[in-house]
């Protein structure tokens, strides 16, 4: 198979969506890859690098136009629509539901179209988002740790505080991938650290894993306002599958907050779970509300792409390696994990909350790769 992988355009992504590993396990096998002149700049990969693993060095067009699959990272954006054609498979991260016009892009074009983040097990975990999620959880308390800095509009508080000056608080809500790894970084700093979640399981989890280093605590309205008040370091880490994220955290809290005191709300992309919280950029991460200072960066991985490249690519690779040796179709009629990533399939919109977006009904993919 030809495998392309275009270098990212959409503004400030730096991620690519192979590593020269990935490339030498696809050429080893004897698939041919052709990935973009610089494609890999931004996470620090040289075109001398994807060479050196037999990949060959291409300009755009050919990435494009060669390639049975095309690996990506975001979504195509309106001057990459004209470069999608029938015959080929795109493998990236979609998005399709709220973005009508691409998912009429896809459509007309008659692309196979999988997305990253609708690939999911039957235990509904969903293998190719879990890798941002760690990303960010860690990142949450390494950015927040940063701006309680006075320098940087916060308390002027080390988390670790001390010998004879206590450790930083960090409020955690949400006990999931981004909050077990936001504890991780909090209780490797040396901070107070506090985890709310619904869910009792994953509590025990937390309380298994972190042997009693973290505090556990059941979330409901009572026990949150109260941890807030005394945190200094607050992270929002709630997800509701499919749904926007449920406020936590009111207004009223906020104002309640300490002087200084950094909400870093990771779950910012599903529209947050801190009232006083709106979606910022890593050009202006941060504002502040009632003294307290906020930062909702929806794109939290694009600080550290370096790393998320490496992340993701761990991921998608293996999923890369099936669709490039067994062909699309059976790749996908073999594995329902992937199958479930499919969007599109030759002009057919065949996963349901796309087509729901766009007033269809999707298709069975069951009868199109039969
Ligand atoms: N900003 C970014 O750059 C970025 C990057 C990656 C992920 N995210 C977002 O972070 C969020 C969390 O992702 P995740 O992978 O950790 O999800 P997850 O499903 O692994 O965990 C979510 C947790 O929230 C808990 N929860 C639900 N309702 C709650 C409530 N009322 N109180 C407390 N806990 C509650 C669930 O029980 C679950 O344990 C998602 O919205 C995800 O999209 C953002």
């Amino acid at each position: 198979m030809v495998i392309g992988v275009p270098r990212e355009i959409k503004p400030g992504e730096q991620r690519v969506a192979l590593t020269p590993a990935g490339g030498r396990a696809l050429t080893e096998r004897g698939h041919r890859v052709l990935v973009e002149r610089g494609a890999g700049d931004g996470s620090g990969i040289r075109d001398e690098d994807y060479a050196a693993v037999g990949a060959a060095v291409v300009d755009v067009a050919t990435a494009w136009s060669e390639a049975d699959l095309v690996l990506k990272v975001k979504e195509p954006i309106p001057v990459e629509y004209a470069r999608l054609r029938r015959g080929q498979t795109l493998f990236t991260y979609l998005h399709l539901a709220p973005a009508p016009e691409l998912t009429r892009g896809l459509v007309s074009a008659g692309t196979r179209a999988i997305a990253y983040e609708t690939v999911q097990r039957t235990d509904g975990s969903l293998p190719l988002l879990t890798p941002m999620s760690e990303v960010a959880g860690r990142l949450a308390v390494q950015e927040g740790a940063f701006y309680l800095g006075k320098a940087h509009g916060g308390r002027g508080i080390l988390l670790s505080g001390v010998p004879g000056v206590p450790r930083g608080n960090v409020v955690i809500i949400g006990a999931g991938t981004v909050g077990v790894n936001a504890a991780r970084m909090a209780v490797g700093l040396g901070a107070d650290v506090l985890v709310l979640d619904v869910n009792l399981d994953r509590l025990r989890a937390v309380d298994d894993l972190f042997g009693g280093r973290v505090v556990t605590l059941v979330s409901n309205s009572f026990n949150v306002a109260r941890v807030v008040e005394r945190a200094d370091l607050l992270v929002g880490a709630v997800l509701v599958t499919g749904a926007r994220a449920p406020r936590i955290v009111t207004a009223d809290m906020v104002a309640r907050m300490k002087e200084g005191a950094v909400i870093v709300d990771v779950a910012v992309d599903q529209g947050g779970c801190i009232e006083t919280i709106h979606p910022t950029t890593l050009l202006e991460p941060v504002y502040r509300v009632s003294g307290v200072v906020h930062y909702g960066v929806a794109n939290m991985p694009a600080l550290v792409p370096r790393t998320s490249t490496f992340a993701l690519t761990n991921a998608t690779l293996p999923y890369v390696l099936a669709l490039a040796d067994h062909g699309v179709a059976r790749a996908v009629r073999e594995d329902p994990t992937l199958a479930h990533g499919v969007n599109v399939w030759d002009g057919r919109i065949v996963h349901p909350a796309v087509a729901e977006s766009l007033g269809e009904k999707a298709t069975t993919l069951d009868i199109l790769v039969a």
